[in-house]
């Protein structure tokens, strides 16, 4: 993290800490407090003054060194007008050459284009594809948008609930086919999952393209966390195990999650179906149009030269679930749980314990604010949606304090 970010007691911690060459600053992320990351001002640590913020997807890590230099630079050159062209082609360039470097993708950076945010590419999907009258079938529990965004454009939406099975969670393929068999022709795919933390593996992502060859189905898929995948699991890009699965994707990335900078405005979606590809370009430029320049000043920086950076947060990531892992299967035990195979989030059913809203519960009872599972679809009730990308301190402090309500309540 960048000395100018810090306060003066970091700085005194720092004045004999070693901080890390990629720009990292463990030492000092450890030192944060709820009141230091108030102070910055994010979303995730002001909604709920006092409280433990856990429930927006944002990690509280800092800025990657490159990408604070490339903002300063862009600033200095007083270059913040409307996205111009040669910008819009860095991104696109340094989009394709991460997916090339990470998943072995050679997706043409002709096919990349820069939209605000992955939640615009999926309005655009809806508008232009699913249109107005046709439905959707959304895997649930789900990122809560993807439910509640859909009917806005006069889409209906198609639960269907996650199977669990072991420590894992599966797709309900025959109720999945069964929408199909109805006449749904869409489907939303988040791979890595928010909320769950599942990583498809590529046979259940062919099983879904053959259903989706069968019925004519187009999918959705959103690739936001794919940089965030545990020890023994493999992101696959949808669109890039064969022609077939390429011409039914409309893919959307951004480097939003993975290098927190979800305010820039920046992401990219791939557009790998060239039918999908004419239909952008005539009928949603006004989307792209707002894609921010500084967002794409940032992205550009986070993917060429930010890697180090995110090697570094994505180990003190892994850190924390294991910590959150171990609780779960310690003292956490009478709480539904599964462990996550990436992203920073966990899924956690309260019903076990009798809560039946968890989410008051737990922002009465232990100050900590999480997301209501029921945003996530009907699955939901009694479960949360846990963001444990903070300071680990503060999720040693998030953990002892639900458990200490539970305790207190007898509830554990
Ligand atoms: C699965 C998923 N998709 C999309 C988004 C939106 O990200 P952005 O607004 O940075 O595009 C999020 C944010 O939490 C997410 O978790």
């Amino acid at each position: 993290m960048a000395t100018r970010l810090m306060h003066n007691d970091a700085m005194d911690i720092l004045t004999h800490a070693a901080v890390d060459a990629t720009g990292f600053n463990q030492d000092f992320i450890d030192h944060e407090t709820a009141v230091d990351l108030a102070k910055r001002g994010s979303d995730k640590w002001t909604r709920y003054p006092g409280c433990i913020g856990a429930f927006i997807a944002e990690m509280d890590y800092g800025l990657a060194p490159c990408i604070q230099k490339a903002i300063e630079d862009a600033t200095e050159e007083c270059a913040l007008g409307y996205i111009p062209d040669p910008w819009k082609r860095r991104v696109s360039h340094a989009c394709a050459d991460w997916q090339q470097r990470h998943y072995g993708w050679d997706v043409s950076p002709d096919r990349i284009r820069p939209v605000p945010d992955v939640l615009e590419a999926y309005e655009v999907f809806l508008r232009e594809i699913v249109k107005s009258g046709g439905s959707i079938v959304v895997p649930t529990p789900a990122y809560m948008p993807f439910l509640s965004v859909p009917p806005l454009y006069g889409v209906h939406v198609i639960e269907i609930g996650m199977l669990q099975k072991g420590e894992c969670w599966f797709f309900d393929f025959d109720a999945i086919e069964d929408a199909f068999r109805n006449g749904c022709r869409a489907f939303v795919l988040c791979n890595p999952h928010n909320p769950i933390g599942k990583v498809l593996t590529v046979d259940e992502e062919l099983r879904l393209s053959c259903l989706a060859s069968q019925y004519g189905v187009r999918i959705f898929s959103d690739e936001i966390h794919a940089p965030f995948v545990f020890d023994g699991y493999t992101h696959v890009p949808f669109a890039s195990i064969n022609e077939t699965t390429a011409m039914q994707a409309m893919t959307a990335t951004s480097a939003s999650k993975s290098f927190n900078i979800p305010g820039t405005k920046c992401a990219q979606v791939l557009l790998t179906n060239p039918g999908d590809f004419a239909l952008w370009m005539t009928r949603a430029q006004w989307s792209e149009h707002q894609t921010a320049t500084i967002g794409a000043v940032a992205t550009t920086a986070a993917y060429t030269s930010g890697e180090p950076w995110f090697l570094e947060a994505l180990k003190y990531v892994k850190g924390n679930f294991e910590l959150l892992d171990a609780q779960m299967r310690g003292r956490f035990a009478d709480v539904g749980y599964l462990p996550p195979q990436g992203t920073y989030i966990a899924w956690l059913d309260f019903k076990p314990l009798g809560i039946e809203h968890p989410t008051e519960y737990f922002l009465d009872r232990a100050g900590v604010a999480l997301t209501d599972g029921t945003e996530c679809g009907e699955i939901g009730k009694g479960c949360v949606r846990m963001n444990f990308a903070m300071p680990r301190p503060l999720l040693v402090e998030c953990l002892d304090r639900m458990y200490d309500a539970l305790h207190a309540d007898a509830l554990l």
